[in-house]
């Protein structure tokens, strides 16, 4: 365990070391194309708070520059920053954008990397390694987690999208990296925070992501809203067309999950169409059911009301109607026979 442990050590030096030497690359000779290219999104400033770099369009740079440091070559593997094809050790990382990932300790743990132009894959990131599980750890939460008064965590999609909120002014958004939503992301969240605003892509891929995440996010015991934002655009594109305030607005009147959850029923439904409003109202009221807090249930059946048209006590009439709906059609298990014996017992 104690060598484990030592070994880990030492990638997270490699890791450190090529993450300073990429940063220094970008603002060199060499990475004056990169550093263009982050002038050109709006990010040059950005560079050293997210220590940001450029690896170069070469098959050996980074091998050469980590064997100069002292490492070995099964150190760089292990690390995922070098891969051995046919006898031949190349650099994982050529010609892109560099973003380091860092733990909440503070180690360099993974890359992200971005083409300059519409190459792909458009993100490269560091595969799973002895030092990076990806489903553990979220971008930028190191440094977020260290601000002061910290009410809320932003959870966004990319890694551009956290350096672009920064720009703006907005330094409390985290990414997951590369994959869907873990519970342990999650459960890393709720370390930091009691309450998170989830803000992915206003495209149907972003919305139904969003959809999933507000479920892991709830099962941890968050406090869920979510920003929705206009036109399939993303919080980047979002903030350099309007501002940071007009971010802020959209905050402010984010529906929290259940109003979500409503919110994406509907998209489904022609609410022109009378006899799509009754199907939307029904499956809603299946949707409104499902909640623990009878508060809330009147909540949501008298918002639903309004935006149907449909009498509260109809809603709650269908509401009541299928449970025993649900009750017929569910599959009779003997536990259930028993317990239902067990209660006519006792009238
Ligand atoms: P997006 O496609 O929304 O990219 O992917 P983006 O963040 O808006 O990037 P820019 O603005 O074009 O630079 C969101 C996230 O999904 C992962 C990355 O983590 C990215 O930030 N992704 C995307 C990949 O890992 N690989 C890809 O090829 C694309
Ligand atoms: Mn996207
Ligand atoms: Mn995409
Ligand atoms: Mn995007
Ligand atoms: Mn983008």
């Amino acid at each position: 365990y104690q060598k484990k442990k030592a070994y880990r050590k030492r990638l997270h030096g490699l890791m450190r070391e090529l993450a300073v030497y990429y940063n220094h690359t970008l603002k060199g000779e060499e990475g004056r194309e990169a550093l263009a290219y982050m002038k050109r999104r709006g990010a040059a400033a950005q560079i050293m708070p997210f220590g940001l770099g450029y690896a170069k369009n070469s098959f050996d740079d980074a091998l050469r520059f980590l064997k100069a440091r002292g490492y070995t070559v099964k150190e760089m593997l292990d690390a995922g920053v070098v891969k051995q094809k046919d006898g031949r050790v190349y650099d994982v990382f050529r010609n892109r954008v560099m973003f380091p990932i860092q733990n909440v300790f503070g180690d360099v743990i993974g890359f992200g990397g971005r083409v300059m132009d519409d190459g792909i894959p458009k993100y490269l990131n560091s595969g799973e390694t002895v030092i990076f599980n990806k489903r553990y750890n979220l971008y930028a939460l190191n440094t977020v987690k260290k601000r002061r008064n910290l009410k809320s965590i932003l959870l966004v999609e990319g890694y551009m999208d956290v350096v672009a909120l920064a720009a703006a002014g907005i330094a409390t958004a985290v990414a997951s990296l590369g994959t869907s939503l873990t519970k342990e992301q999650a459960r890393l969240l709720k370390r930091y925070t009691e309450k998170v605003y989830l803000c992915y892509d206003g495209d149907d891929a972003g919305l139904n992501a969003a959809l999933r995440g507000v479920d892991i996010l709830e099962k941890e015991g968050l406090q869920v809203f979510v920003i929705v934002l206009p036109d399939k655009m993303d919080p980047d594109e979002f903030v350099k067309k309007y501002s940071a305030d007009a971010f802020y607005a959209l905050a402010k009147k984010a529906p929290a999950a259940t109003n979500f959850r409503l919110f994406m029923l509907k998209r489904g439904f022609d609410m022109e169409n009378p006899d799509e409003v009754v199907q939307y109202g029904t499956k809603a009221v299946e949707l409104i059911r499902g909640l623990k807090n009878e508060l809330e249930k009147e909540r949501y059946i008298k918002f639903l009301s309004k935006e149907t048209g449909i009498s509260v006590e109809s809603l709650f009439s269908q509401m009541g109607k299928g449970k025993e709906e649900k009750g017929y059609i569910l599959p009779v298990k003997e536990s259930n026979l028993i317990k239902k014996e067990a209660g006519e017992e006792a009238r």
